[in-house]
């Protein structure tokens, strides 16, 4: 249950509202690329313009730390916007001094401003408080519903809140509520399914999948860390050597817990490899546990060695389709999956392969998420590039919840308070 007040609770008609969105979008030449971020946010825009709010609403975009970057420009956010709500979107030069202040000042009740980019001045991340008051001059509410964001604490994130009455917006409320209670009571079994290029990102994620999960699967660069650590030969895959310890510390407490109870560690078995990450590339499939059927006349005299038979110049893209099939195979017996990273690296389609030749991983788990095998679990997903992957394949609509947090997803799972969050009125106080 979500202990927040939201827009629901408060007064806004008339009132001068300042909304914090995240609209970090995506963008090449210009264009967004993917505007998921901005249409999760339109129930809660739409919500305030109905109640005749006079909507001011601010955001960052990419990091262009504290100096201004045409680049990194909300201009075309603002465009999208306005397409998206169908009416005029104000577009003020700068987030606070005179630009802004006059913008807003124009405003009529159901009006909508969007604000340029909060990280054109260092004071926001910093969390400085007298850029936090230029904010707060603007409104006479705020309103946080960028979710993706509350996990820092800046000053559009908690240095407002402490000058202005401060709630939350419809996605923030449905992303904690939903994130809270999957990671509360969820349905059993639970996988969780975590890819990504570094363990110490999600190390904490790891630990805690561990403890509440009855399979954890382990993909993308990060499982390559793992593989080495078991000393197995991964030639020029990419891993990182400092977090083989923290990788052996895992493995260790994943073992443990099997021992006592149902319970699976699943590292991959078999690897889509290539020598370049090029989708022209010609790949091929190694398989880890090959030389055990081929050694089979010796078993169980000699226990065979790990051997990947990769080649010195080769690096593992995808894990394999065994390893695919396997995890399936659990999601398939799932009643929730929680799923955070692609198993490869997903960016090879092309004209004649539509998945790419090492993103079939990943589509093999898409697939065994949503496909219609008379049983479908609570399918929770969250991180960019598995986001990411999910809107290119046109599927968002098949899951039950797609986060618009990377970090702040994963740091509410792991159990973090987020600032953003705790900043904003308990529910209690409500009048
Ligand atoms: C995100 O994309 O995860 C959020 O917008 C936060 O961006 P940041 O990591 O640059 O703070």
């Amino acid at each position: 249950m979500f202990t927040k007040q939201t827009i629901r609770d408060i007064d806004v008609t008339d009132k001068f509202v300042l909304l914090r969105a995240d609209y970090n979008v995506p963008l090449a030449n210009g264009s967004i690329t993917d505007d998921y971020r901005i249409k999760q946010s339109l129930p809660t825009v739409q919500f305030l313009l109905d109640k005749g709010a006079k909507l001011i609403i601010c955001s960052h975009l990419g990091r262009p730390d504290g100096q201004p970057d045409p680049a990194a420009s909300l201009f075309s956010v603002a465009k999208r916007l306005q397409e998206l709500l169908g009416q005029k979107v104000e577009f003020a030069t700068d987030c606070v001094g005179d630009k802004a202040e006059k913008a807003a000042a124009k405003l009529q009740p159901g009006h909508v401003l969007l604000l340029e980019n909060l990280r054109y001045h260092a004071e926001e991340e910093a969390n400085d408080a007298a850029f936090a008051k230029q904010l707060a001059v603007l409104a006479e509410v705020f309103v946080q519903d960028g979710f993706g964001v509350v996990h820092r604490a800046h000053a559009s994130t908690e240095g407002v809140t402490h000058y202005l009455p401060s709630v939350a917006g419809l996605l923030l409320e449905k992303e904690v509520d939903t994130i809270t209670d999957v990671m509360l009571k969820p349905a059993r079994p639970l996988v969780a399914i975590i890819g990504g290029a570094k363990i110490a990102d999600k190390i904490d994620i790891l630990h805690k999948f561990i403890d509440i999960a009855d399979f954890v699967a382990v993909g993308g660069a990060m499982a390559n860390t793992f593989l080495a650590a078991q000393g197995v030969d991964i030639a020029k895959s990419l891993y990182d050597k400092a977090d083989v310890t923290l990788a052996k510390d895992i493995m260790a407490k994943a073992a443990a817990k099997a021992q006592m109870q149902p319970f699976v560690f699943a590292l991959p078995h078999d690897a889509v490899v290539a020598n370049k990450l090029d989708k022209t590339a010609p790949t091929r499939i190694i398989d880890w546990t090959a030389h055990v059927i081929a050694d089979i006349e010796n078993y169980p005299k000699r226990a065979p060695a790990i051997s990947s038979h990769i080649k010195p110049d080769e690096m593992i893209l995808d894990i394999g389709p065994f390893s695919a099939s396997f995890i399936a195979g659990a999601l398939q017996l799932a009643n929730t999956v929680v799923w955070n990273g692609a198993a490869g690296v997903t960016e090879t389609k092309s004209l004649h392969d539509p998945i790419g030749p090492t993103a079939h991983g990943t589509e093999t788990i898409l697939e065994a998420i949503v496909g219609d095998f008379g049983h479908k679990p609570f399918s929770l997903v969250g991180g960019g590039d598995t986001v990411g992957y999910v809107e290119a394949r046109g599927m968002v609509s098949s899951f039950n919840h797609v986060s618009t947090g990377g970090g702040a997803s994963l740091e509410l799972m792991s159990g973090r308070k987020l600032p953003g969050v705790e900043a904003l009125l308990d529910k209690s106080k409500v009048e």
